[in-house]
């Protein structure tokens, strides 16, 4: 009998291409993909650990769970990705009926853990620095995007974060390889490429740089947007502004974290840069670059965040204008340093305050730049339909604001004109003026959900 697996994701788009590639290891050793949580032989959760409150939720969903297995018990759960390598053991204990537990450089060998499990819980926590791989092809669902896996691992000792130390150091894919999947990606009918890296601008292969490899997948044949995250604001050269600024398959879009704009701050949480620093680039971003969007992350709250340091980032939010941004209390995660050696000293009150107001200050910024856009055109990439009503188009500006628009003749991959006639803080609304250019159909070969994500992520 073939083995049916659901993988549900949470987290990142790491997690969201580790769950590709996943997919894409199992199907090649016989499994299927699996449609419904009834019909799956096992369930995959592939979680996140970046702070408290995404654990809890995993830990819910696993509760949910129960019932499943109960009825089932040949049903297997297991649980992977930085969660799964945070906790290891310690899983386990909290949760019995998990039967097995793999770390982001174990999935090679999923196919055998899945196999050999037997009564025991199956723990595979261990790293592996060489680990890229390499020869695996991710099981893509169809469609114009596709996420490409540029680098794993970091390199950073940022201390609030976790990341570190549960996906190891970086390391990089090689360019060459890098090239032959976003070519055998085009030929399949993606136009959109997004590179992913925990600090992709640290990407380096012999003399080819972050930069270079842009440009060079940016000229794919085929390749019609290529869009990167993240990139970390130490490093980030005149050359990748150059390259943003002057090939046109490149979005014009930057999600620069931010964290804190206290320098002080910025020295507790070791992230190499003055605000003054970080201000410097998106200036040369917006003077090189006019109709560049710019996004951030932000933690507040952080070990020792006085009111002036909050109100530095407070005031960086009016002053950047940034068209949107993940905003964060912080989270003390075990193993990073800053819960090895700082103290969490920021009442819970202090930063939920702090983190409101930005939140309301952003949600007003981001609302005034999309509502700006009424009543003009803009150039969308179509990416699919919409979920709740199949009769719009949803797709993407070429400074990445998501755009609805009616149907109409269009199809995933065109490039369309839409008059903007509304907009929300995260969506613009229009009427499709005519199609720019047609694109090649969509890739189709794999017809398949890989698993299901729980809505909008947490981070
Ligand atoms: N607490 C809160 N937010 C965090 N982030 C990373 N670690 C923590 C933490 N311990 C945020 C950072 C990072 C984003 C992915 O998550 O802003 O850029
Ligand atoms: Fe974490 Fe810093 Fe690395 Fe980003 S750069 S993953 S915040 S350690």
């Amino acid at each position: 009998m073939t083995m049916k697996v659901l993988i549900e994701t949470y987290g990142c788009q790491m997690n969201t291409a580790d769950s590709e590639l996943i997919m894409g290891i199992l199907t090649a050793a016989g499994f299927e993909p699996a449609h419904a949580l009834e019909e799956a032989n096992v369930i995959i959760l592939n979680t996140c650990a970046v702070r408290e409150k995404a654990e809890a939720r995993i830990l819910g969903r696993l509760t949910n769970l129960v019932p499943l297995k109960r009825l089932r018990p040949d049903l297997l759960i297991g649980v992977v990705g930085c969660m799964a390598k945070h906790l290891g053991e310690k899983l386990v204990e909290k949760v019995p009926y998990v039967d097995f537990v793999a770390g982001p450089d174990k999935y090679r060998t999923l196919p055998e853990i899945i196999a050999n499990k037997r009564k025991k819980a199956e723990i595979h926590t261990e790293f592996d620095r060489s680990e890229l791989y390499t020869g695996c092809t991710p099981k893509r669902p169809s469609g114009v995007t596709a996420w490409v896996t540029i680098q794993r691992g970091c390199n950073y000792v940022c201390t609030y974060c976790i990341v570190p130390h549960v996906r190891g150091g970086e390391r990089n894919v090689p360019a060459a390889d890098i090239l032959t999947e976003v070519k055998r990606l085009a030929e399949m009918g993606f136009s959109v490429v997004t590179l992913l890296g925990q600090t992709v601008n640290s990407y380096v292969d012999g003399d080819i740089n972050f930069a270079k490899l842009l440009r060079m997948v940016a000229n794919v044949e085929g390749i019609e947007q290529v869009r990167f995250t993240s990139p970390h604001p130490l490093g980030f050269s005149d050359e990748l502004i150059e390259v943003i600024a002057t090939e046109p398959h490149v979005a014009k879009f930057v999600h620069l974290p931010l964290q804190s704009a206290s320098d002080s701050q910025l020295v507790a949480m070791r992230r190499k840069y003055t605000y003054e620093e970080y201000e410097t680039i998106v200036h040369k971003l917006r003077e090189k670059c006019p109709e560049i969007a710019i996004s951030t992350d932000i933690i507040v709250g952080f070990c020792g965040e006085s009111e002036e340091d909050y109100q530095k980032t407070r005031q960086a939010i009016i002053d950047n204008r940034f068209a949107f941004a993940f905003l964060f209390a912080y989270s003390e995660r075990s193993l990073s340093i800053a819960a090895r050696t700082m103290k969490d000293d920021i009442p819970s009150e202090v930063k939920q305050r702090r983190l409101a107001e930005i939140i309301d200050i952003q949600q007003h910024i981001s609302k005034e730049i999309y509502e700006s856009r009424i009543g003009s055109r803009v150039e969308v990439i179509v990416e699919g339909y919409s979920r709740r009503n199949s009769d719009q188009a949803v797709g993407n500006t070429r400074d990445f604001k998501t755009t609805i628009f009616d149907r109409g003749d269009c199809e995933p991959g065109d490039w369309v004109e839409v008059e903007v006639d509304s907009a929300t803080s995260q969506t613009l609304v229009g009427r499709q003026i005519r199609i720019i250019k047609k694109g090649r159909a969509p890739a189709v070969e794999n017809q398949i959900d890989v698993g299901i994500s729980l809505g909008p992520t947490e981070n």
